[in-house]
């Protein structure tokens, strides 16, 4: 069957190896893709988001199935174009509808669909400029720290967690005037949850649904998680506090009612669920969804499944995901990503990447995977296109050898005022409960 992945991160890069490996997998594409997809698919020109280019690439490939990366291409609505188009409407598509992608697209939808179908969730409330007053009151209602969620998709900047009331209500008024754009029309305030996070991804279907290896992520700039907010600095899976115990918790009151409420509420769902859960005192509470997987958890998780990808993607596409079997390494994955100096503010593009015989995921076997992010081929030199540049991944047993071994891969990679966090995975190993 021929393949095609839409995007063009590491989150895409590594899905793309993984499916390359798959004996099912005839020819695979990505649009766009980027320097290390190209190293083993073919890159096609054009924009995910943009339908008559994926159309195009669809036709002109014999494509049999397509898997949407990020969530931009799904908040539009791709897939219904799909299903509305008689040309593409027997393709297989790995994603949801546009109505399911608002589970990540609306935060206020998805906060819905938690209360309506007893999923555990923060207590909320959703305001807009006119019910401001009535803010103020639920908000005083409230223990600090404060958190105010923008609606619609913000670029990951729409949560803002404050520890003043004062500063609250300001920021709310900002919210309303358009600090987030239309995003931040309506506003969830809601309970702030003391805990851990982790990230839990399950390929969903309409019959079935398969739990893939969970994550941790490592979201701020600076070590120690202090700083900016970024996309993600690093990876660990497993997570050593999502144990079996905690993990049939996740399941039994977060996964089976997700399944189960996308079923009764009629959401076409065929594709990733990405669920940001905390962990409160040992029961897990949903943060957010997502219609993707993460980056760069998914160059972590990839890197662990044994099975055959490709083949769960058909099932879940098909719509029946009971025959399939999910096989997973015990080998742990630490994915770290080396950023350009700057990011998430601002940062240089174009510099020149050295240690480029590094730079290649093609041997699968490999212990470290190195999956392109920001880059780029320019003038025959691959070079910086983006913050997140690299994402390294490391397999191994036992945090503090893949640690030890990443840190040395990731002195080979040379360009310009190059930055990574060298604490990803010391909480986990040092973690007491
Ligand atoms: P989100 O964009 O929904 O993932 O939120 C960004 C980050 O804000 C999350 O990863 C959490 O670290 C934090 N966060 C969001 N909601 C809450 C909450 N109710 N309580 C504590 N932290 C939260
Ligand atoms: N790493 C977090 C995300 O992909 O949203």
């Amino acid at each position: 069957m021929n393949v095609l992945v839409l995007g063009s991160g590491g989150r895409e890069h590594a899905i793309t190896w993984k499916i390359k490996q798959s004996s099912q997998c005839e020819k695979l594409f990505c649009l766009p893709g980027n320097p290390g997809t190209a190293q083993i698919a073919t890159n096609v020109e054009g924009s995910a988001k943009d339908f008559e280019a994926v159309k195009k690439c669809v036709l002109e490939n014999n494509i049999g199935i397509v898997v949407v990366g990020p969530e931009d291409p799904l908040v539009s609505g791709l897939q219904d174009k799909f299903v509305a188009d008689n040309e593409l409407k027997d393709v297989l598509f790995v994603g949801p509808c546009q109505k399911g992608a608002m589970l990540e697209g609306s935060k206020d939808f998805a906060k819905e669909f938690m209360v309506k179908h007893n999923i555990p969730t923060a207590q909320y409330k959703s305001f807009t400029k006119d019910t401001v007053g009535e803010a103020d009151q639920f908000l005083s209602q409230l223990n600090p720290p404060y958190v105010l969620k923008a609606d619609g998709l913000a670029a990951g900047k729409g949560v803002l967690i404050l520890d003043s009331l004062e500063e609250a209500k300001k920021e709310l008024r900002e919210m309303f005037s358009g600090k987030f754009g239309n995003a931040g029309n309506t506003v969830v305030i809601e309970q702030f949850l003391k805990g851990i996070e982790v990230s839990v991804f399950v390929l969903v279907s309409n019959k079935g649904y398969l739990i893939l290896p969970e994550a941790k992520d490592y979201k701020r700039i600076g070590e120690g998680d202090t700083g900016l907010n970024t996309g993600g600095m690093g990876a660990v899976s497993p997570v050593v506090f999502a144990d079996k115990e905690f993990m049939a918790k996740v399941e039994e009151r977060i996964i089976k009612p997700t399944v189960a409420g996308l079923q009764k509420d009629n959401i076409d769902y065929k594709g990733f669920i990405f669920i940001g859960l905390m962990n409160c005192g040992g029961d897990p509470y949903v943060i957010e969804y997502n219609v993707r997987m993460g980056d760069p958890e998914t160059e972590a998780v990839m890197t662990r499944i044994d099975s055959d990808l490709l083949s769960h993607l058909v099932a879940a596409a098909k719509g029946d995901l009971t025959g399939e079997k999910i096989e997973i390494s015990p080998l742990g994955a630490l994915t770290v990503v080396c950023v350009s100096g700057g990011y998430p503010e601002e940062y240089a593009k174009g510099l020149e990447i050295g240690g480029s015989e590094y730079l290649s995921v093609n041997n699968a076997d490999s212990a470290v995977k190195v999956f392109h992010a920001g880059t780029k081929m320019q003038d025959g030199k691959l070079v910086t296109s983006g913050g997140r540049v690299l994402a390294v991944t490391v397999n191994g047993n036992g945090i503090e050898s893949q640690r030890e071994a990443i840190y040395a891969e990731l002195q080979k990679i040379v360009y310009e005022n190059k930055y990574y966090r060298r604490d990803i995975g010391l909480d986990l190993l040092n973690y007491k409960g």
